[in-house]
């Protein structure tokens, strides 16, 4: 009888590692590629410590991280929200109001993340990318519709690093320090499926006509808070299926 017990014991025992194991390692669990890319992002946005989930345990499932989304049949990463990591008031600026705290981000390592459809790098110092693994990299990440931007220290020539997103829907670029007349801003003009194009908090003087004809999808561009001196030059806008114009507080 009690060898019976003894028995029965080690069989739950057994069973119950088996079932614990399977938690880890089934189907449902992300790619084990995209937990390790998320791993090798960690350092780069964990400033106040936010990612305590991200794990260096083998078989982790990565979509239940958080600031993770995976679509529930792919298992693969549809949404990464690494906004708000660092707290823009404690960066130190310079004379020239250039961040002295500012980082350059490597944009190679979000491309294993395939089937990314947003990305939220909002309020992280950025100052621009690395040579050689700048944002036109994410190009490849064919389902990207939404690239949040806002509140780092990204200038002028990021726009050019946008030019062949063409898939981008949303693109945030508020409060950076975009400034100057855009005049040549072929890298926006590119994008074609863009609806909602955020510049606004910046320090910028005009944008040229031509540097916006080509978007013919854009449903709103926002310019608050710039040095925008005549509203010439979004006259012909009006042609496109632009509905919001914003600029200062009001809409024309
Ligand atoms: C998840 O992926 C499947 C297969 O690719 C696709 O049909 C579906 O629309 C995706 N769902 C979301 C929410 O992206
Ligand atoms: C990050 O952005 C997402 C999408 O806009 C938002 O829902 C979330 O609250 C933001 N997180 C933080 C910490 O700001
Ligand atoms: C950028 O990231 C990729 C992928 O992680 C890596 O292979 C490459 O060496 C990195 N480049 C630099 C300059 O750090
Ligand atoms: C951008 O597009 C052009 C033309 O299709 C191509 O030659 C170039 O390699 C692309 N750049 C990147 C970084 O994908
Ligand atoms: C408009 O976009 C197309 C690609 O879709 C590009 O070939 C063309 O150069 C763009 N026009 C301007 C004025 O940038
Ligand atoms: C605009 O995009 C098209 C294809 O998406 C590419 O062939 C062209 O080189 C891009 N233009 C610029 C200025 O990068």
């Amino acid at each position: 009888m009690e060898w019976k017990w003894y028995l029965w014991f080690i069989r739950m025992a057994v069973m119950l590692l088996v079932l614990e194991r399977c938690s880890w390692c089934t189907t449902d669990a992300c790619l084990e590629h995209e937990r390790i890319a998320l791993l090798h992002l960690k350092p780069f946005f964990n400033y106040g410590n936010q990612l305590q989930s991200w794990v260096e345990v083998k078989g982790s499932d990565c979509c239940k991280w958080e600031r993770v989304e995976c679509n529930t049949t792919t298992r693969r990463l549809i949404q990464l929200s690494l906004n708000s990591t660092i707290w823009l008031y404690n960066m130190e600026y310079d004379m020239d109001n250039r961040n002295l705290n500012a980082w350059y981000l490597n944009a190679s390592m979000f491309l294993p993340f395939e089937e990314l459809k947003r990305l939220y790098l909002s309020g992280n110092a950025m100052g621009g990318n690395l040579e050689n693994e700048g944002f036109q990299l994410l190009s490849r990440l064919n389902n990207l519709e939404t690239l949040d931007l806002s509140w780092n220290s990204l200038k002028n020539s990021i726009l050019f690093h946008m030019r062949n997103l063409s898939s981008l829907k949303t693109l945030r670029l508020r409060r950076n320090q975009l400034k100057g007349r855009l005049d040549h801003i072929q890298g926006l003009n590119n994008l074609t499926n863009l609806k909602y194009l955020d510049l606004s908090d910046n320090n910028i003087e005009s944008i040229s006509n031509q540097g916006l004809s080509n978007l013919t999808n854009l449903k709103k561009l926002d310019l608050r808070w710039n040095q925008i001196e005549s509203f010439q030059s979004f006259k012909d806008l009006s042609d496109n299926e632009l509905k919001d114009l914003v600029i200062h507080q009001g809409i024309i």
